[in-house]
């Protein structure tokens, strides 16, 4: 069972979901080591989670490494004893990752074995891994069970796939092995505090992000890719989760892999099972930052798909764990960050 004196690995702890899962660990009495090369990150995010979590800020440790630094992992792993790993370390950019395969290649999967050896050597065979709703290709149907068959559109999607493949062959070769597969839906918002949020480098890609940028004044209009798909209003349908939802989401994984002697290698759903077009989150937004969102409405983006929300069945019964969050929560928090960090952890020199 986990206990305070829990000591936890998390890779890419200074990103969007992984800050606002360490902070929910810290609450939650682990120790936590965070690992990241701050390749798309900022120390300020650790800085922040640390102020955040109060008297319990001392239990974080930082360590800027690349997770393909094999020497320097080993040594993190050798100076303490990790109880369980949560793997956020990656590149997540679709578009980037057609462009440049070989980067996500090397990036994800290297990083990720390298961890996984370092794991295996040092007897840490505790794994929660941040895999997405991008196994599922482009869904025939909805909901998206965990059952569905999977694929891969694009090279950032096919690291996922092969991670999760690695993860179940390791299980198949070693059952003292636990391993949770999670698959996000659409991560947005932000902490209540506004202290800490998602703040991408460069051009943002996703929709939540671009919404933000607009409304701050950063940019001038939010493109909505594609007005004639089969949907209630023409525009693409997602499973927007709240990252606090998210973060939960990861402390219920790991007390599974505390107590549950016989979980394998298993993929768990995080999302709310709901669908909101892009309109609905535009209209969303809008309500809660009392800004006007202008719109270019332009034709589809090549490669997405029309509607994906989740089940959530299993990870109800399974992890028994449910969102909390609706669309108007989340849109209140990701205004109150980027209200009060319009540029991010940056600055407006920074943007440039
Ligand atoms: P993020 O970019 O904010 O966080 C990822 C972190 O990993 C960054 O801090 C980055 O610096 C670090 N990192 C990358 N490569 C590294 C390496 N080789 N060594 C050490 N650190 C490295 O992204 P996020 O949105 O927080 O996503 C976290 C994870 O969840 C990723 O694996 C992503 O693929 C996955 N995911 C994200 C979404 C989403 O929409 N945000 C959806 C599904 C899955
Ligand atoms: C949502 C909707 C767009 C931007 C991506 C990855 C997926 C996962 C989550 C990591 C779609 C529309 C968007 C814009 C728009 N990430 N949109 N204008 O495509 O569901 O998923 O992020 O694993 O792998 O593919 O999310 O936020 O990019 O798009 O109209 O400027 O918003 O067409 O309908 P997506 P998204």
């Amino acid at each position: 069972m986990a206990s305070s004196s829990s000591n936890i690995l998390v890779t890419g702890g200074a990103g969007y979901i992984g800050s606002h899962t360490v902070l929910q660990l810290l609450n939650a009495g682990f120790m936590v080591s965070v690992v990241d090369n701050l390749d798309n990150s900022s120390e300020i995010a650790i800085k922040r989670v640390t102020e955040l979590a109060g008297a319990k800020g001392k239990n974080l440790t930082f360590h800027k490494i690349d997770l393909r630094d094999k020497k320097a992992l080993d040594g993190v792993f050798s100076s303490t004893k990790f109880d369980a790993v949560i793997h956020f370390a990656g590149l997540k950019a679709v578009g980037e990752s057609v462009e440049k395969p070989l980067l996500y290649y090397n990036n994800n999967l290297i990083g990720s074995i390298t961890l996984l050896e370092v794991m295996g050597a040092h007897g840490c065979k505790k794994l929660v891994f941040s895999s997405s709703a991008t196994v599922y290709g482009w869904p025939k149907e909805v909901p998206c069970t965990e059952e569905f068959p999977l694929s891969a559109a694009n090279p950032y999607g096919r690291t996922k796939l092969i991670i999760e493949e690695m993860c179940r062959d390791i299980y198949v070769s070693d059952c003292s092995w636990k391993i949770i597969l999670l698959r996000y839906f659409n991560p947005v918002g932000a902490h209540p505090s506004g202290y800490i949020g998602e703040d991408p480098r460069g051009t943002p890609n996703n929709l939540m992000p671009y919404i933000q940028q607009v409304a701050v004044g950063r940019r001038p209009a939010l493109t909505v890719y594609g007005t004639d798909y089969k949907t209630k209003d023409g525009t693409g349908v997602r499973d927007y989760i709240h990252v606090l939802d998210l973060a939960d989401g990861h402390i219920v994984a790991l007390q599974k892999l505390f107590k549950d002697s016989n979980i394998g290698c298993e993929a768990y759903n995080l999302g709310t099972g709901k669908g909101t077009s892009v309109l609905e989150m535009v209209a969303a937004f809008e309500k809660a930052s009392g800004k006007k969102i202008p719109l270019v409405m332009a034709g589809r983006r090549p490669g997405d798909a029309e509607v994906v929300y989740a089940s959530t069945a299993k990870a109800e019964k399974g992890l028994n764990w449910k969102a909390k969050y609706g669309i108007d929560d989340m849109c209140r928090d990701q205004w109150n960050w980027a209200s009060k960090n319009p540029y991010g952890y940056g600055s407006p020199e920074s943007d440039k």
